[in-house]
């Protein structure tokens, strides 16, 4: 039998068994909707938020969906507010918002520049600073939702990765800096995957099957991700499935940032 230093006798955290309470955010389309069906299957109570008014039409009898701009720290504060009101401490929180942007460096304005990390690096930032105070006492886990443009550069999309790397060390540093509370933090780096603002962006192009089977054909994989393969995974790093795991970003992105 295994008694030395890793023989460790803790249990994964006792919310195991009982429905998780769950903040999702970006809920209103894509990746973010994909993840509250997958929670919602599991049993878990959700409370979801986006930017536009109607809410998902897979939102259920009983769930709440608050929209509002995350950009507004007094509305990331209210969020927080009225989704402990309606679940209780909050076990899980998914930080699945962001914004996509293509452009040039020398035709990028600055204002675009800074809408840019606001909705992909502030914006999470005030949700985790609004969060953590209402999280259970015993712990919980944080996903935010990064890309592989965390990991990897490409041309006109320079603020898109620059603010999707930093997501990436917000989310490292306040693993270690949560760890002590048995908060989890982890970031996903999902690839290209079929969500409609990236369905649009195809259809924007000239021939847009052409243009998909060429950007599928940089991927190993040679083919996009479905949001419920993203959605399965950042389901794993949000529960307690991944009890031993902080601080790691797992690309889900079909061997892209493997080459
Ligand atoms: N799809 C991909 O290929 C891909 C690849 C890598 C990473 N990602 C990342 O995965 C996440 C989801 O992507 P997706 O493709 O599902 O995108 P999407 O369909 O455009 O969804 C983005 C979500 O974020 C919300 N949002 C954006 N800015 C917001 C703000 N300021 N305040 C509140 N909510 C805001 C949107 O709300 P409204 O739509 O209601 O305005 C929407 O719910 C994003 O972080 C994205 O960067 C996506």
């Amino acid at each position: 039998m295994n008694s030395g230093p890793d023989a460790g006798s803790e249990s994964p955290s006792t919310a195991e068994a009982a429905p998780l309470n769950v903040l999702i955010t970006g809920a209103s389309s894509g990746i973010g909707e994909a993840v509250a069906d997958r929670f919602r299957a599991s049993g878990a109570r959700v409370f979801l938020t986006g930017r536009r008014s109607e809410a998902p039409a897979t939102l259920r009898d009983g769930e709440r969906y608050l929209p509002g701009d995350l950009g507004d720290e007094g509305f990331v504060e209210r969020l927080v507010a009225e989704a402990t009101a309606a679940l209780g401490p909050l076990d899980t929180v998914v930080a699945c918002h962001g914004l996509q942007a293509d452009g040039a460096i020398t035709e990028m304005d600055l204002a675009r520049a800074s809408q840019v990390l606001d909705a992909n690096v502030l914006s999470v930032f005030a949700v985790v600073k609004h969060a953590v105070p209402a999280m259970r006492e015993t712990g919980g886990q944080i996903v935010l939702v990064s890309s592989r443009l965390g990991i990897v550069g490409i041309p006109d999309q320079v603020m898109y990765t620059a603010a999707k790397g930093g997501l990436i060390m917000l989310g490292k540093g306040a693993a270690i800096e949560l760890a002590p509370q048995n908060i989890r933090v982890n970031v996903a780096a999902p690839g290209l995957t079929e969500t409609p603002v990236i369905e649009a962006g195809f259809q924007r192009k000239p021939d847009p099957e052409a243009y998909r089977a060429q950007r599928a054909a940089t991927i190993p994989m040679r083919r996009l991700a479905r949001p419920e393969e993203v959605a399965e995974a950042i389901f794993f790093l949000g529960s307690p499935a991944s009890s031993y795991i902080t601080g790691a970003v797992l690309p889900i992105d079909g061997g892209y940032t493997a080459a």
